[in-house]
């Protein structure tokens, strides 16, 4: 009994302590429950909304409607595209073919009996590249960075055919021996000569003439006649020993036209460094006029230029009419755009050096594509006087020529004159000609040309040219590096400038005072207006392009 009772009684607050703590338990789990799902809605909230938009692309939402560029990585063949493109001078499809072709099988006998040593072929991972464009090589007395290579079987050149290298090295009179390895396709080791020369573009009065400054060259190195009939190499690579593994490797660049069929003029135009000036309304009526005249295509290198400039390039670019290669300086000049313009404009005797890259890259890229070569900076003009185009213009100057003495000439050259801003200005815009066309509002020259030979530009015979500079060849095939002066009432270098160069500073006061109103140019003006004004709204500079 008393023990059943004990049991009741204990049985019964057990019971009691069970519901009390049972109750508790509820309510507290109740409780976690609400908050849970009151600070976790939020979040399911969220999860919800972003599954939604990854399975049923809602137009409206935030993240479409940003302009970005949807097109996602590149597949490797379009990046080989776009590093050839990009770097013309890289022989990235060749790479792999001889990768494979070495690893292969053993060397035959042949191969093995060209001094002893069986060079490989360089990875492209292990180039040594000097601000992205030049590939370098380093000597015990001198250091190169080499911008392009190029095939050169020209007619006229007794040395039979040869690779020609434009660089620059740091030295001036270089005496390390260097040798080419050239690469053919189909041959798994180079041929291996030793350079014939360190051709100089430049002379030594003109400055900078030091050890330890980057100087500019075309090196040449003889293709062995064993391989005359085997065409251009692939690539070839420049190296102290015969037998090293290069540090650089150049694709041969030979672009012969099918049957030899030249256009007539290319314009090549010097690494445009123009970061702040806004040049391109200036730019579009320059293009279109070289084009009225006869430039079949434009070659600009390209240092730093404004978005604007950018626009009208890329415009023209897309149709064709000119072609861009981008460009840097090598060594250790600078290339942040704001330092790299302010040394360009306080060194100028380094400017002057490195402007002899493009040229001669220009030269040797396209001498068998164009039957003349024009260097052109973008403020002048080649203006035929009595002719409507330069074809026409040479028509009427090869006989002149050929009659002084019967031979094609390296360089007919055309003299300068200057149209100055200023002149324009105390004489007040011409109403019927757009503010736009600058050159076409300024048409008071100064009476007289700048000397005879000083700061003229020339056509350039590209089957006669070894060396350029941007006034005239510095050393040419054949009988020397000829000249005709194209008379001035046959055509002008119509230069468009506030001031004259500084070393006239002299005469310019002379050149103001004496200015003559020339209106050959007004010629074009029917079909030019038309086409830069299309261009320009195209373009968007008269506002949005509806
Ligand atoms: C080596 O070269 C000779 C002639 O140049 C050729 O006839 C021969 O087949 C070559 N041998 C091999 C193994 O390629
Ligand atoms: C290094 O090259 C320069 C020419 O660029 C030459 O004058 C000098 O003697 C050379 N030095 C040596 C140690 O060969
Ligand atoms: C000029 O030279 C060419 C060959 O180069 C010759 O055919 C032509 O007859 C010469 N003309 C004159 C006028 O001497
Ligand atoms: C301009 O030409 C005239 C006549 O030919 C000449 O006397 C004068 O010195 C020239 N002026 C300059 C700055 O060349
Ligand atoms: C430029 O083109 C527009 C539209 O075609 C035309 O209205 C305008 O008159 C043109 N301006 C000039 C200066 O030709
Ligand atoms: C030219 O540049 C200016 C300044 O960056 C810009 O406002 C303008 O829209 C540009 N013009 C064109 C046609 O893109």
């Amino acid at each position: 009994m008393l023990q059943n009772y004990i049991s009741s009684r204990f049985t019964k607050r057990a019971l009691l302590l069970l519901l009390a703590w049972g109750l508790i338990l509820i309510a507290t789990v109740q409780l976690r429950q609400a908050a849970v799902s009151n600070g976790g809605n939020q979040n399911s909230v969220f999860l919800q909304s972003s599954k939604e938009s990854q399975t049923n692309q809602q137009p409206d939402s935030e993240l479409d409607k940003l302009l970005i560029d949807r097109r996602g990585p590149r597949s490797e063949d379009e990046l080989v595209r776009e590093i050839e493109e990009r770097l013309p001078s890289l022989p990235l499809s060749y790479w792999n073919l001889y990768r494979v072709k070495q690893q292969q099988s053993k060397p035959n006998r042949n191969e093995t009996n060209q001094g002893g040593c069986l060079p490989r072929y360089p990875s492209i991972f292990e180039l040594e590249f000097n601000n992205a464009y030049w590939q370098t090589l380093r000597t015990n007395n001198g250091t190169f960075q080499l911008f392009g290579a190029f095939y050169d079987v020209r007619g006229l050149s007794r040395i039979g055919p040869a690779i020609r290298i434009v660089g620059m090295i740091d030295r001036i009179e270089p005496t390390v021996r260097t040798y080419c390895q050239m690469w053919w396709e189909n041959e798994r080791y180079p041929r291996i000569v030793e350079i014939l020369e360190y051709k100089y573009v430049w002379y030594k009065k003109w400055g900078n003439y030091k050890q330890g400054i980057y100087q500019p060259y075309v090196i040449a190195c003889k293709v062995p006649q064993s391989h005359w009939h085997r065409g251009a190499p692939a690539s070839v690579s420049l190296v102290e020993r015969r037998c090293d593994t290069a540090s650089n490797n150049l694709r041969v660049i030979y672009n012969r036209p099918p049957n030899d069929k030249k256009h007539d003029f290319a314009v090549c135009v010097k690494g445009l460094d123009f970061l702040h000036e806004d040049l391109s309304v200036r730019m579009v009526e320059w293009i279109e006029l070289l084009n009225l005249l006869g430039a079949d295509k434009i070659f600009f290198y390209e240092l730093q230029v404004h978005p604007n400039v950018s626009k009208v390039l890329q415009h023209y670019e897309r149709l064709g009419r000119v072609h861009v290669t981008p460009l840097t300086l090598p060594g250790h000049q600078p290339n942040v755009p704001g330092f790299q313009h302010l040394y360009l404009t306080k060194k100028t005797n380094h400017k002057r050096q490195n402007e002899l890259i493009p040229y001669n890259d220009c030269l040797y890229k396209h001498m068998y594509e164009f039957k003349y070569i024009v260097l052109l900076d973008v403020d002048e003009v080649i203006m035929p006087v009595r002719d409507a185009t330069w074809r026409e213009l040479m028509d009427r100057v090869m006989p002149k020529a050929l009659k002084l003495r019967n031979e094609t000439r390296a360089s007919y050259n055309v003299r300068n004159v200057y149209f100055l801003d200023d002149l324009l200005h105390s004489h007040g815009a011409f109403k019927d000609i757009p503010s736009w066309a600058h050159m076409l509002q300024h048409v008071f020259r100064s009476k007289n040309f700048t000397k005879p030979n000083q700061y003229i530009k020339c056509f350039h015979n590209p089957e006669r040219v070894v060396t350029l500079h941007n006034h005239f060849p510095l050393a040419c095939l054949g009988a020397g590096c000829t000249s005709y002066p194209i008379d001035t009432t046959d055509a002008q270098l119509q230069h468009y400038r506030a001031d004259c160069v500084k070393s006239l500073k002299k005469s310019c006061v002379e050149y103001r005072e004496n200015s003559v109103l020339d209106t050959t140019i007004w010629r074009y003006k029917d079909q030019l207006i038309p086409r830069v004004n299309s261009t320009l709204r195209n373009l968007g500079f008269f506002g949005p392009v509806s």
